[in-house]
């Protein structure tokens, strides 16, 4: 069995564990997570392995980018397979801070974030969600100080955030995007499809079918609004209660009425019995 990668879960053990890592000059990428660590995780770890870096990977449930009637107590919490896991792909270190560390008592502190962060998309839907990113990743960034931090593509909003908070920050911290790891059936692999009853499950497939059908429409000069309703209409149709389904540009993230206004990101969000799913592809 590998080794287990060593955990801090104190801001003094971190510090000394990082300076470690940082001896003969080596560059550190940190891979910030909840947990529940699937495919889509390890292949941001491998990612930052390839390019030579030491990774630090976080493992903490942010209770602020949670809603009270969302499932942050129901969160899956699985920190010993997900040491197994980073240890079969030498994970350099894991930071686990317990919330009193991340937000001791007399905390008071939180980054607003505007641009991509207001674009009608997860922020209509989740008004706290990209405020508590924010403050949580800005928090990671300055505990574990790295040169590059690796996320996947998924959540797509929560990429274009970041990156653009690190850069108005003043960060000196790059940002990289990797592409969605999805199931064999293209389902884009979440933390949260252990939600999924069976039969849910066996639809949840129907969003990225969607979009790629969506993307052939345009590609073959469709009408964007007419592609999405179209879409929407079969999602709807297969059992999801839709929250989006748009066509954005990809990088400012605004609505675009067609191909030429791109490049075109299409994005999704739709609820299937008590889970939330969303995903996105480019157009
Ligand atoms: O994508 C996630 O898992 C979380 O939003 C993140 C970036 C780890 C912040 O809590």
């Amino acid at each position: 069995m590998p080794k287990r990668p060593p955990v801090a879960r104190t801001l003094p053990a971190l510090h000394r564990a990082i300076d470690q890592l940082r001896a003969r000059k080596a560059k550190v990428a940190i891979v910030p997570t909840m947990g529940a660590l699937h495919d889509g995780h390890l292949t941001l770890v491998r990612n930052a392995k390839r390019r030579g870096l030491k990774v630090v990977v976080s493992i903490f449930v942010n209770p602020t980018q949670f809603a009270p009637h969302e499932d942050f107590a129901s969160y899956p919490r699985t920190m010993n397979t997900d040491l197994d896991k980073l240890a079969t792909l030498a994970a350099d270190l894991v930071w686990a801070p317990t919330a009193a560390v991340m937000y001791p008592e007399d905390y008071a502190s939180r980054i607003a974030v505007d641009g991509p962060a207001v674009a009608g998309l997860e922020d209509k839907y989740r008004p706290h969600f990209f405020s508590g990113v924010a403050t949580v990743v800005g928090k990671l960034f300055n505990q574990c100080r790295p040169d590059f931090a690796i996320f996947g593509e998924k959540d797509y909003q929560q990429l274009k955030v970041v990156t653009r908070m690190s850069r108005d920050l003043d960060m000196r911290v790059k940002v990289i995007g990797v592409p969605t790891v999805r199931e064999k059936d293209g389902l884009a692999m979440s933390s949260r499809n252990v939600y999924l009853s069976a039969d849910e499950r066996r639809t949840a497939p129907i969003l990225h079918r969607t979009m790629k059908e969506i993307s052939a429409q345009l590609r073959a000069g469709a009408e964007v609004e007419t592609a999405l309703v179209q879409g929407r209409t079969a999602i709807t149709e297969a059992g999801f209660a839709i929250d989006y389904l748009e066509a954005r540009h990809a990088e400012a993230l605004m609505p675009i009425s067609s191909m030429k206004d791109g490049p075109v990101r299409l994005l999704v969000a739709a609820k299937i019995g008590r889970t939330r799913l969303i995903d996105n592809m480019r157009a």
